[in-house]
């Protein structure tokens, strides 16, 4: 009687299981005007968030297709929701450089594919070199090899040859972000800038660098264009 009584509440128990395991229809909320990423974002479940993605399709990025910025994020691939990561497959242009910029929210791990760039990363405050100087770390990458930007380090990637460099970057967030470190550290008013450097720039010469300030992500390096002549 005993082993009946535990074989039922095993089924029974196995039963209830298999049933929470099956796709569920998703309960009607009033917040369905929401875009998918947020409604993601509200799933009380990851089985809920498989439904709000019906299709194996919606589990595929196209980085061929992307028109504007070559970064899938949980803001255009509504799959990372959850995932913690994010995905970058893109090039830096022959003679190209990436402005200086840092990523609030995650660490990236930055590998190239193919050509040639030469990365420098700026770690945080203390960390320093021989000379007990703010430690610049300086790597030359050609095609098979990584390297790790930690989350809040200031980066740049130079392309010093006449072909494009192909990259994947991984980042450590499903909504990295990017921190463009020159114009931010400008929008300051002019007196914080201007104590900031020491009182060695001031005025007109503050607005003439704020005006200079590239907005772009990525910015030409003319001596290279000569030599590549491009
Ligand atoms: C699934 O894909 C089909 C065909 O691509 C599309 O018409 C449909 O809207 C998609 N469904 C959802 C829920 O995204
Ligand atoms: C990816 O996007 C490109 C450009 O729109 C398209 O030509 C290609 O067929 C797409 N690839 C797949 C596998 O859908
Ligand atoms: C330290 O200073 C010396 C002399 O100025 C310089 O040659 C060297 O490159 C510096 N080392 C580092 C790691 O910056
Ligand atoms: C670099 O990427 C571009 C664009 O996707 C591609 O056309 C090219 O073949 C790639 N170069 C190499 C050497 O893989």
């Amino acid at each position: 009687m005993l082993t009946f009584t535990m074989s039922f509440t095993i089924i029974l128990l196995t039963l209830t299981l298999h049933a929470a395991a099956l796709p569920q229809p998703i309960p009607p909320r009033s917040n369905s005007d929401l875009s998918l990423t947020a409604q993601l974002r509200l799933a009380d479940t990851a089985i809920e968030r498989y439904q709000l993605l019906p299709n194996d399709s919606d589990f595929v990025f196209n980085f061929t297709n992307t028109e504007d910025l070559p970064v899938a994020t949980s803001q255009n691939w509504p799959a990372l929701v959850g995932v913690g990561a994010a995905i970058s497959m893109s090039q830096l242009p022959p003679c190209s450089m990436t402005f200086i910029h840092l990523h609030p929210r995650a660490t990236e791990l930055f590998a190239l594919t193919s050509g040639h760039i030469l990365s420098s990363m700026i770690p945080e405050t203390g960390v320093l070199d021989k000379n007990n100087t703010q430690r610049v770390i300086r790597t030359d990458l050609h095609a098979g090899q990584v390297t790790i930007y930690p989350a809040g380090s200031f980066h740049t990637q130079v392309n010093p040859d006449c072909e494009a460099a192909n990259f994947t970057a991984a980042f450590t967030s499903d909504e990295f972000a990017v921190g463009l470190v020159a114009e931010q550290l400008f929008a300051f008013g002019d007196g914080v800038v201007e104590r900031s450097f020491g009182g060695s720039i001031t005025g007109e010469e503050l607005e003439r660098l704020r005006g200079a300030i590239p907005r772009d992500m990525v910015v030409r390096v003319e001596e290279c264009l000569g030599r590549c002549g491009l």
